[in-house]
């Protein structure tokens, strides 16, 4: 099969919406396999930080992007591997996810990453989720589902996600944290995070995750 006709489901949307679920979801109910490519920004933060290299040096921040030595560990699922170093929950800390938004804004590192994502691509098809999968990584995307949520419900969220972790959190920190990565995600110049126009957008604010998968499994069995 050549790599073109591999089908792609785009799952796009701003933190705390549900799409990682619903992606992974998605992904083992049709056997595909599952790009997560935040994890892709969220390990180059991590490596900008550890080679303390200045965000305002795109050159040097693609160079990296380029060389980045990530594997996934088979032995334990969700375990990611920077240079060899268990970074898996490095990359979920808040300054992961702040340096993830920050290099995501720098366009030589968007493109320095693309050939990665785009390497995922292999039959029987692939299920990738971010915030420009169907607008720039993926424009050919045989489904895009675009998922939104109000802040306070997104904030509210991830406050539970920390709190069952025993990790402390605030609310006001949290909301205010969100709204700025927003804002960085959306403003940017490149691939601001936009619905595709052939995306199909659904509000997860008052919906239960298992009322989102049903929702989106509809969306898949149409578009396949
Ligand atoms: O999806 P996740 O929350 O893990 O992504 C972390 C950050 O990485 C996002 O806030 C965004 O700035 C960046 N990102 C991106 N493009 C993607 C995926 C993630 O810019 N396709």
């Amino acid at each position: 099969m050549k790599t073109k006709t591999v089908p792609v489901i785009a799952v796009d949307g701003p933190s705390g919406t549900g799409k990682g679920t619903v992606a992974a979801r998605v992904a083992q109910v049709l056997n595909f396999h599952l790009l997560d490519s935040g994890v892709l920004y969220r390990l180059l933060g991590i490596a900008v930080l550890k080679a303390g290299i200045g965000l305002d040096n795109g050159q040097a921040v693609a160079g990296l992007a380029k060389g980045l030595n990530i594997s996934f560990s088979s032995a334990k699922l969700g375990t990611v591997l920077l240079d060899g170093e268990d970074v898996s929950l490095q990359i979920r800390t808040e300054e992961g996810s702040n340096m993830a938004s920050r290099v995501g804004a720098i366009p030589e590192a968007r493109s320095a990453l693309l050939e990665r994502q785009l390497d995922f691509r292999k039959p029987p098809g692939l299920v990738a989720d971010g915030r420009d999968m169907g607008t720039v990584v993926f424009r050919d995307a045989v489904l895009k589902i675009f998922l939104t949520a109000s802040l306070e419900e997104r904030a509210q969220r991830r406050y539970k996600q920390l709190i069952d972790k025993g990790i402390d959190a605030k609310m006001s920190i949290l909301l205010q944290e969100l709204s700025e990565r927003d804002a960085r995600d959306s403003e940017r110049k490149a691939s601001p995070m936009i619905p595709a126009a052939d995306a199909f957008v659904l509000d997860t604010t008052d919906l239960a995750e298992s009322e989102v998968a049903s929702q989106v499994m509809q969306l898949v069995r149409n578009a396949l």
